[in-house]
């Protein structure tokens, strides 16, 4: 815990920190050194990280309660940050989730939910602290997306369309971002222990079913270290890593239909 930790007398902000993935981010960034600034709607569960993580890691946590699926939510956020007088070093766009069903009949609430939460604030807040990284040639941005951003996701189709933009979009900031020395990963997690799942609907699917699922805490840790070596594109698991590999070389029709099947109800023989 002394002032060699790489992280020392900067701050990370981590979105989605209340819970799941998000706080395992965040150990990750306290253990380095880095000073937390997390977000989240729940306030009581932000506090508790931030107590917890600031004790057990010596380092300042401060909390933002804010919801990032409202327009404007990352603005808003990245001023209260601000007046606080908290710059952020590494940007960690954690905070998703998903929405499991057919498309047709479905509440458009939730589709757009997705998208402004998924897609909208992740773009909102690196537009904000990019510049400031890419002056200062020093930082990152951590984007989360998932497995099902290399594939089309029918019977998730938007969720799994927002994890592709964020993969797209992180791709290419890592372009942009070529010998800044501003690094840029996407992680992309499989099925993970946290309360996804429960909130997406999915634990009915086969792939709720069958998959393999990781806890939280490797996962996030896969991904810091992606961050840290400026990786690209961060995969957990080795089947995870198998499939990336194979999509590619599959037709469409034949991932399409692949997709369809395990993300039907288990008990269905369709
Ligand atoms: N778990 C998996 O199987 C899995 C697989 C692939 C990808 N992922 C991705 O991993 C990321 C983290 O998910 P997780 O598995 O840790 O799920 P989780 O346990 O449900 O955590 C989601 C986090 O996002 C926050 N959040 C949700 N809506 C928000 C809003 N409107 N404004 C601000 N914060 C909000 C939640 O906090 P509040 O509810 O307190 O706001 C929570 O901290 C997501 O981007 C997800 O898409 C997860």
């Amino acid at each position: 815990m002394g002032p060699g930790r790489p992280g020392a007398g900067q701050s990370a902000l981590v979105t989605g920190a209340s819970m799941g993935i998000g706080v395992d981010l965040a150990e990750c960034l306290a253990r380095d050194g880095y000073d937390l600034i997390l977000a989240a709607r729940s306030e009581a569960a932000l506090n508790a990280v931030a107590g917890r993580l600031s004790a057990a890691h010596g380092v300042k946590a401060a909390v933002f309660a804010v919801d990032l699926g409202e327009h404007g939510g990352g603005t808003r956020l990245a001023q209260a940050v601000s007046a606080a007088g908290l710059k952020v070093d590494v940007l960690v766009n954690n905070a998703g989730f998903g929405k499991a069903g057919v498309f047709a009949g479905s509440e458009i609430g939730p589709q757009l939910g997705m998208i402004d939460l998924d897609v909208r604030a992740l773009v909102e807040l690196t537009h904000i602290y990019w510049p400031e990284m890419l002056a200062q040639n020093r930082g990152g941005v951590l984007n989360v997306a998932s497995m099902a951003a290399f594939v089309p996701g029918p019977l998730m189709a938007v969720y799994y369309a927002s994890k592709a933009f964020v993969l797209s979009f992180s791709e290419a900031l890592w372009e942009e971002a070529r010998g800044t020395g501003v690094h840029v990963s996407c992680l992309g997690p499989g099925a993970t222990k946290s309360k996804f799942r429960e909130r997406a609907g999915t634990g009915s699917t086969r792939l709720g079913q069958t998959a393999v699922v990781m806890e939280s805490m490797p996962v996030a840790e896969a991904g810091y270290a992606g961050l840290r070596n400026n990786q690209r594109v961060v995969i957990t698991g080795k089947g995870n890593h198998r499939t990336v590999r194979m999509v590619p070389f599959l037709p469409r029709t034949v991932v399409l239909k692949m997709v369809r099947n395990i993300q039907s109800p288990a008990s269905t023989g369709k």
